[in-house]
């Protein structure tokens, strides 16, 4: 497996919150190295899948975390993370049942993603800089 981490988050995703982007990146790296193990085998091989399920969690709750920090309304978007991770856990369920075949689960997963990036994180960046340049103007 050579694919780097490195350059696979697209510009237009980045939000300049270092650590998000950095997990952002890594997530598409291990969206890209389940790509390969699936085309490789012509399954869903479990502990990849389950990896990036638990690394996804991982960074749900990064975000989180930064939100709590800075009090930011986080309710909607907090339920969203439960929600996905029920949704991809329900699809790896019927994968690996043979109820769907898995590059049906690997297109939903890409596209998932990238709207997860635009339509929620992107706005949670936009509120998160402001409040930091609110703050650091009341310093
Ligand atoms: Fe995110």
């Amino acid at each position: 497996m050579d694919i780097s981490s490195h350059g696979l988050l697209p510009e237009l995703l980045v939000l300049d919150i270092p650590e998000v982007d950095a997990q952002h990146e890594a997530i598409f790296y291990r969206i890209e190295n389940l790509k390969y193990h699936c085309i490789e085998h012509n399954e869903l091989p479990e502990a990849v899948v389950g990896d990036l399920l638990a690394f996804l969690s991982e960074h749900f709750a990064t975000e989180e975390r930064m939100a709590a920090a800075l009090q930011l309304e986080f309710t909607e978007h907090a339920r969203m993370h439960r929600e996905t991770l029920t949704t991809l856990g329900g699809w790896v369920r019927v994968v690996v049942s043979g109820q769907r075949d898995v590059f049906s689960f690997l297109r939903y997963l890409e596209i998932w993603f990238e709207r997860h990036i635009r339509e929620e994180d992107q706005p949670f960046a936009d509120e998160l800089h402001e409040r930091e340049a609110r703050n650091r103007a009341l310093r």
